[in-house]
């Protein structure tokens, strides 16, 4: 038998033979034992003693094997029953089975092995199912764990998107200021410039020494000087509502009607610090008429995510390098072709560009973020879909499809 230290198996019969020889048998295997010469005594010592196994009897007077086998599994189903019968006892002992006894012993016990054989598998048993217990107990708790963990990804995931967002408004924000520096500057020199004229004309004036000529002059000059300011304000008032358009739509998820091809100028306009000083362009083919009632904000973020990637990653090290856009409009739906002509990717950028996190500059400023935004943006915020077309070498090429209207999906 394995072993029994510190095992108490409490036995229940009211037949002194039989208790006894039962005792005596457990007991030499040592295990510790408890005796009960009825079913009442035999519930009160289940109570107060706590036995890990119990032999019990079925016939008994007044309380019966059948009625402990009830009370002790409504208690604890854990305990292992052996129920001790009669060879008569056969419709009880299959009851005393359907009420959760874990074995039986047919009396008289001809072969005290069988004892040893039912208490040991009943051991056995018991021991299993505490372990298989444990075992989800501690699938529940690393579940639990792994949830948390799950929710905690997901929060540092939302707020690195939204960390990714603002990074663009504030590039946007830096582009501006740098976009808005030249007319501003131009205005500047001309006004200070016929600031100095207008001195001169004064001094001029007051002594008395203007002639026809330096008016004449000074007539032209003014003239000339305040077209050039007004023109360099202008391109700055320009500047600054597209710009101021293109931001709040950035920042926002407001939905409005815009038209198409302007939004894109718009756009473009105000991503164009970020390439003009390089030697490539930006193509837009637009049917000028088309009218979309959708959410701009996604728009700008789409293309400035995928133009930043042809200069970082496609035109990298190389130069005179095109991006054509095609935007054309079929049944309802707007079919947006972006194309770049640079290094293209392999099968596996291919295949996880769209994953988060995918970069191929970690540690050199990528996040690996920017094509998850826009496969999100393009599927969830716009209904449409997108699809990817590349070779090494030979570009990418984007084709994504929306609806016109929101409202009509
Ligand atoms: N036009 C492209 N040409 C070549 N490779 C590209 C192009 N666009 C994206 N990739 C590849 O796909 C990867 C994922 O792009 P994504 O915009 O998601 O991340 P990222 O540009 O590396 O970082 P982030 O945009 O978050 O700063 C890039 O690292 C790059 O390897
Ligand atoms: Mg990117």
């Amino acid at each position: 038998m394995d072993d029994t230290t510190g095992k108490k198996i409490l036995v229940i019969d009211d037949e002194v033979y039989i208790r006894d020889s039962v005792i005596g048998f457990l007991e030499d295997f040592g295990f510790e034992v408890i005796e009960a010469e009825n079913g009442k005594i035999g519930l009160e010592k289940f109570a107060n003693d706590q036995p890990d196994l119990i032999v019990c009897d079925l016939r008994m007077p007044e309380i019966d094997g059948l009625e402990v086998l009830a009370h002790v599994t409504q208690k604890n189903k854990n305990i292992p029953i052996i129920i001790v019968s009669g060879v008569g006892n056969i419709s009880d002992t299959v009851e005393a089975l359907r009420l959760g006894a874990w074995d039986y012993i047919i009396k008289p016990i001809q072969d005290m092995n069988v004892l040893s054989h039912a208490v040991n598998k009943a051991f056995e048993r018991k021991h299993f199912i505490e372990e298989k217990a444990g075992y989800q107990r501690e699938l529940e708790r690393a579940n639990k764990e792994l949830n948390l963990s799950l929710e905690a990804l997901e929060l540092t995931k939302d707020q690195l998107v939204q960390s990714a967002k603002m990074a663009a408004l504030g590039e946007l924000v830096a582009g501006v200021a740098h976009e808005i520096n030249t007319p501003v500057g131009v205005g500047v020199t001309a006004a200070s410039f016929l600031d100095g004229k207008t001195r001169e004309f004064h001094k001029m004036y007051k002594a008395g020494e203007l002639k026809r000529s330096e008016l004449e002059n000074y007539i032209t000059t003014v003239e000339e000087v305040s077209n050039s300011i007004l023109i360099n304000m202008e391109r700055a008032a320009e500047l600054i509502s597209s710009f101021k358009q293109v931001a709040v739509d950035q920042s926002s998820k407001n939905r409005r009607r815009f038209n198409l091809k302007e939004y894109m100028d718009e756009i473009l306009l105000s991503l164009r610090p970020r390439y003009k000083k390089s030697s490539h362009v930006v193509q837009v083919t637009c049917e000028p008429n088309i009218e979309l009632n959708s959410f701009p904000g996604a728009f700008s973020q789409i293309l400035s995510n995928l133009i930043m990637n042809s200069l970082v990653h496609g035109f990298k090290a190389l130069e005179n390098r095109a991006i054509d856009i095609d935007i054309t409009c079929k049944e309802g739906q707007v079919i947006f072709v972006y194309r770049d002509n640079g290094h293209g990717m392999d099968q596996q950028q291919r295949e996880k560009i769209f994953d988060p996190f995918f970069t191929t500059m970690r540690g050199k400023g990528g996040t690996g973020l920017g094509m998850s935004i826009v496969f999100n943006l393009v599927t969830q915020t716009l209904k449409g879909n997108i699809k990817l077309e590349t070779e090494v070498g030979q570009g990418v090429t984007f084709t994504m499809t929306f609806p016109r209207h929101w409202d009509d999906t």
